[in-house]
């Protein structure tokens, strides 16, 4: 099996270039779209950090994409503005620490950084077998990697823009998502329809079926729960560390409590999947007689 590794990802993951017929600037109508969609989230976030006494005179913001839109539209007639591009992946530090005020990523956190390495059996068959990605007929087998991997990214890539960021710094995000999955619905994803057409060009002797069967994308589009189960568990996290460092650091001195409470982390996530996050508040309010 010819699963690509992440090196050979980050050299080969990219869209298609130039202006040409068939180039991403050319073909990008959904993302535009999304883009649209996502606008107002976007402006709301940026007049609230606006709004924030700390308010820096120098704005850095990190975007894909969207500056060189911004200058197709508005020409050189938005302010003095210094634009930089950041070779490397961002499943990687990019910036300094406490450096970043806004930071947003347009369409492209449903690529992961590998590959699942568990989509061939034991004996090496192959697990996802019809299918490029994760689709209906994948087994749960194969759901369960790419959740995985998924987890494993996005908690990561928050991690790393969390450092990179400045207190109160704000971040949108936007994602190709899931509906609920359901093994019954009808709809088909791109994908799948895409795994149809390689799989008619096995039939009739134009592909190697092994070729077929060793081809699966670095692509999953969680669902909105997928993207809040990995959000909540670092907000519970951080809130649950502002309350017990200075406790906890003071008897346990040699621990680090970067690591204790990224795994306190996990364990939340853990929990939370299988149970309800509660919390119970009593509030009383009395006169005196
Ligand atoms: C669909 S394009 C979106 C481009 C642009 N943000 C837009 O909205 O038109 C997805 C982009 O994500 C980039 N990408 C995917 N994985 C990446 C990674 N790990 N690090 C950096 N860029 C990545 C791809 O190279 C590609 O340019």
């Amino acid at each position: 099996m010819d699963t690509l590794s992440s090196m050979e990802i980050e050299q080969v993951l990219h869209m298609n270039g130039g202006d040409g017929k068939t180039s991403y600037s050319n073909n990008s109508s959904i993302q535009k779209r999304g883009m649209y969609e996502a606008k107002p989230m976007l402006e709301d976030s940026i007049k609230m950090l606006f709004c924030d006494n700390s308010f820096p005179c120098c704005l850095k913001i990190v975007t894909s994409g969207f500056t060189a839109r911004l200058m197709e539209e508005k020409g050189s007639d938005f302010g003095p503005c210094f634009i930089a591009a950041v070779p490397g992946t961002f499943y990687g530090r990019l910036f300094p620490n406490n450096f970043l005020h806004f930071v947003h990523s347009s369409y492209s956190l449903h690529w992961r950084s590998q590959v699942p390495e568990t989509l061939v059996s034991e004996s090496g068959a192959a697990l996802n077998k019809g299918n490029i990605c994760m689709a209906k007929t994948s087994p749960h087998t194969v759901h369960k990697a790419y959740f995985d991997v998924f987890k494993r990214d996005f908690k990561l890539f928050l991690k790393l823009r969390f450092e990179e960021m400045v207190p109160g710094g704000h971040m949108v995000l936007t994602m190709v998502g899931s509906k609920i999955r359901t093994s019954s619905s009808k709809t088909c994803t791109v994908w799948e329809l895409m795994g149809m057409a390689l799989y008619d060009m096995v039939l009739e002797g134009l592909i190697e079926e092994a070729k077929l069967d060793g081809f699966n994308l670095p692509y999953y589009a969680p669902t909105p729960e997928e993207v809040k189960h990995v959000i909540r568990r670092k907000n519970v996290a951080r809130n649950i560390r502002a309350i017990a460092e200075p406790l906890l650091e003071n008897h346990f001195t040699n621990a680090n409590m970067d690591d204790l409470f990224e795994r306190f982390a996990d364990k939340i996530a853990d929990y939370l999947e299988k149970e309800r996050g509660q919390c119970t508040t009593i509030a009383v309010s009395m006169i005196k007689a």
